[in-house]
């Protein structure tokens, strides 16, 4: 009996023993597993890029901010739908097995978002980690500078085109006024001739017909010429070079007082202006010329687009300390944009108007690209259409 019970002793303690060793080996690798999961967690907090891990069905696992996630799906706790969304980039990496990278506007922001699939040994996909960051500067500036090379190349074209046109048509205009006031003169002349001679015809046409037209078709020509003058001066403002003109302090409320002055009297009839400036906003570098320009075509553009008997066009100047800079924003409850049409404003020549030339926002592009500021746009059809221009403060 006793020597029964000794062997079972002899068998039990070196595996108490072992055990006693493999549970503290396990308790030290938990140790170092919690601590490197702490560290993970501390760098990725560090991380300016949205880190997130997925298990193979969508559930958030791990994220680098400090959200409540727990048992939530992406779709739910991002977008709050029950369903998958349309084209997930996650799903996407668990199908198809492989890294992809995509850009998408979430809530009016553009993000990059890359995804790459976590393998087991096996090679089978376990989870997902997804690194997205927010992209919407980059994609506005960007935007400008393709928008800046467009319109460069585009200007070398049109500046040649308009020294052709301006010196032919500076004649016409100059001479049909002389011819039109010839044929007042004449025309007694060859009334008296007509009396003398009746059934007298000129081009063609019985000489009552044409003195009816004649004065007519000079006034129409007088006015066409006048059109492609005006069409040439937005021409020429749309082609200058930025000239070496960009070092004055720009106060921003002296721009829009001066700009009102020059259109207030035409619009009042048809729009409320209402006025909101920040007083003591800090200056900017830059052109008050050119900037009063900007303001001047938005606010045309603005009280164009209201169709109603009266609308109302709200102009407002704030400053903005987070990115430092000054904020003008002209706001208007007219017809809006489409998202067709929000995407083609800012290239030259594009107009829905019948007399416009659609170089107006062309030139609103460049005068706040020169500036290295930034426009922003929110419009929609029947609503009205907000353009924000922000402009750095003068360093
Ligand atoms: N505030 C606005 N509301 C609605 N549509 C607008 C507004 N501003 C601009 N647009 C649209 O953008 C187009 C382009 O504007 P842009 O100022 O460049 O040219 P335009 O006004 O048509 O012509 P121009 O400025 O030469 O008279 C306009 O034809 C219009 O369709
Ligand atoms: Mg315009």
């Amino acid at each position: 009996m006793e020597a029964t019970s000794q062997t079972k002793m002899d068998y039990i303690e070196p595996l108490e023993a072992q055990l006693e060793k493999n549970r503290k080996e396990l308790s030290e690798v938990e140790e170092k597993l919690n601590k490197s999961g702490n560290m993970l967690q501390a760098i990725l907090q560090t991380i300016n890029e949205i880190v997130i891990v997925f298990d193979k069905d969508l559930n958030i696992k791990m994220i680098n901010r400090q959200v409540n996630f727990r048992d939530k799906k992406c779709h739910e706790f991002f977008f709050g739908v029950p369903g998958v969304c349309e084209d997930c980039p996650v799903l996407r990496t668990i199908q198809e097995k492989k890294s992809i990278s995509v850009e998408k506007v979430i809530r009016n922001e553009y993000y990059r978002i890359q995804t790459h699939p976590l393998t087991n040994l096996q090679g089978e996909v376990e989870g997902v980690i997804e690194v997205s960051r927010p992209i919407t500067g980059e994609k506005a500036r960007e935007q400008q500078l393709f928008h800046a090379d467009k319109l460069s190349s585009l200007g070398l074209l049109v500046s040649g085109i308009v020294h052709e046109i301006n010196n032919p048509n500076a004649y016409i205009c100059g001479n049909i006024p002389i011819i039109r006031e010839a044929f007042k003169a004449i025309f007694p002349i060859l009334d008296e001739h007509v009396r003398q001679n009746p059934g007298f015809q000129v081009a063609r046409l019985d000489y009552s017909l044409f003195k009816e037209n004649v004065t007519l078709m000079l006034d129409d020509m007088i006015q066409g010429c006048s059109r492609i003058q005006n069409i040439l001066g937005s021409l020429k403002s749309f082609t200058r070079r930025p000239e070496g003109l960009l070092s004055e302090r720009v106060e921003l409320n002296d721009v829009v007082n001066e700009g009102m002055r020059l259109v207030y009297n035409t619009m009042k009839r048809m729009a409320v202006i209402h006025t909101d400036l920040q007083e003591g906003l800090p200056g900017v570098k830059g052109n008050r010329d050119k900037l009063i320009q900007a303001f001047v075509n938005l606010m045309i553009n603005a009280w164009q687009a209201i169709k109603k008997e009266k609308g109302n066009i709200w102009v407002k100047t704030q400053f903005e300390p987070k990115d430092n800079c000054v904020c003008l924003s002209i706001c208007d409850d007219g017809c809006g944009m489409g998202e067709f049409a929000k995407a083609q404003i800012f290239n030259p020549f594009f107009t829905t108007k019948k007399e416009g030339t659609g170089l107006g926002l062309s030139i609103v592009a460049k005068i706040i690209g020169e500036h290295n500021g930034r426009i922003d746009l929110k419009s929609e059809v029947g609503t009205g259409s907000t353009f924000t221009l922000r402009l750095p403060v003068e360093s």
